[in-house]
């Protein structure tokens, strides 16, 4: 696949310079990574601003495309495999989610084309997960020192090694809607200092010309409740301006490992009966609501889309159920073609067949939203491969492999 995406770009560079035909292009050279990226990367710096997906795809990352390919090599039935590998090419979001995982950052940078973005989740802040088990994290709630020398920046520095690489993020999940719905929680006011200075900070120190920032914003079960927009919206807009209003942030990621269709109408959870206290039935409505009021409180409003699991409705009890959603499906592949002009892409943050948290009762992490009925079974600790689930996503994908 890499070879081949070399040879596209060879052509592709000689057909536009010469008007004869073009001679054949050598064969892709299957040798060492940098060799490649040498030759495939930007000549000159790149300055991120507008749509950063526009004209760009999504780098398909070697960690994800290496789980899903022994998938597929694990598979007995050979039209299942041949699908599954397909999964392999589709561009998805590397989650740095530990320190030690910052090792894998610069082996994926340098392979990524002109033509693609790089595209990560930053996602380490102390106390993480405050409002539930499954994805606890490494630092202790209040250890920000921690995230910042050994975490912010050691991927920050890194970063500056590509200049020439356009480069998507996402800043850490749930954190600040956890903020805004789940203060009360002992855990999350524990937190609270720590992922408002945290998050200012990483955007204050991601902020490079090639990189454009999306801070997470939960999905329209979450903030969109009438009573959450406006203290949503002001919590991600003071911490955006309590990093100094950074130039590349570029607004919100929603529906992140999240399971909401995007313009379903009427929306799944419509015949609820709190339906009435929430008009954010789907993510379209959501982004197109929330967005307005993050540009009054000083923030822009542009948004991605998690559309990795999605595929399917009607396979939750309840709204907030969001552990390993049991009848699920891969959804629309990564795309600028979104029909909103809020909305800069679809994408695929939730590397799908990566689990969201153990089913094992007697584990340290088990939630119980991953012992619900709707939740599948069993599953394996957050972001380990359940090749189980793997192939009910890709049987159940819409558009199909
Ligand atoms: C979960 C896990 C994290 C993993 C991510 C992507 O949030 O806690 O470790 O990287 O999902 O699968």
């Amino acid at each position: 696949m890499k070879g081949l995406q070399y040879a596209t770009l060879v052509a592709s560079a000689i057909t536009g310079a010469l008007a004869a035909p073009a001679p054949a292009p050598t064969a892709a050279p299957e040798g060492p990574i940098p060799a490649r990226a040498a030759a495939a990367a930007c000549a000159t710096p790149v300055t991120l601003s507008g749509n950063p997906f526009t004209g760009r795809t999504i780098y398909a990352n070697k960690e994800y495309s290496k789980e899903v390919i022994a998938a597929a090599a694990s598979m007995t039935d050979s039209a299942l495999a041949a699908k599954a590998s397909k999964v392999a090419d589709v561009g998805t979001f590397l989650w740095i989610d530990t320190r030690a995982r910052i090792s894998v950052v610069e082996e994926n940078l340098k392979d990524v084309a002109c033509n693609q973005i790089a595209a990560f989740v930053i996602y380490d802040l102390p106390g993480r997960d405050c409002a539930a088990k499954a994805s606890n994290g490494e630092l202790a709630a209040g250890d920000l020192a921690t995230y910042k020398s050994e975490y912010i920046d050691p991927i920050v520095a890194i970063f500056k090694k590509y200049p020439n690489t356009a480069i998507a993020l996402v800043i850490e999940p749930d954190s600040l809607p956890n903020l805004v719905t789940n203060k009360d929680l002992q855990t999350c006011k524990d937190s609270a200092d720590g992922y408002k200075q945290g998050v200012a900070y990483a955007l204050k120190q991601l902020n490079l010309p090639n990189i454009a920032m999306y801070i997470d914003a939960g999905h329209g079960g979450w903030l969109g409740w009438n009573d959450n927009l406006k203290p949503g919206a002001n919590m991600l807009a003071q911490v955006y301006k309590d990093a100094g209003s950074p130039k590349q942030v570029r607004g919100i990621s929603t529906n992140v490992a999240g399971w909401n269709a995007f313009d379903l109408s009427p929306g799944e959870f419509s015949k609820a009966t709190d339906a009435q206290w929430n008009k954010c039935q789907n993510e379209k409505i959501f982004v197109d609501t929330f967005s307005p009021l993050l540009k009054s409180a000083g923030m822009p409003g542009q948004a991605i889309i998690d559309t990795g699991r999605n595929a399917v409705t009607g396979l939750r009890k309840e709204w907030g159920d969001w552990c390993n959603v049991n009848g699920a499906g891969f959804g629309v592949r990564p795309t600028t073609s979104t029909g909103d002009s809020l909305v800069d892409s679809f994408v695929w943050v939730k590397p799908g067949g990566e689990s969201d948290g153990t089913s094992d009762t007697g584990a340290t992490r088990y939630d119980s939203f991953c012992g619900k009925e709707d939740a599948f079974k069993p599953a394996p600790e957050a972001g380990t491969w359940n090749q189980a689930y793997f192939e009910m996503l890709l049987k159940n994908a819409k558009p199909a492999f």
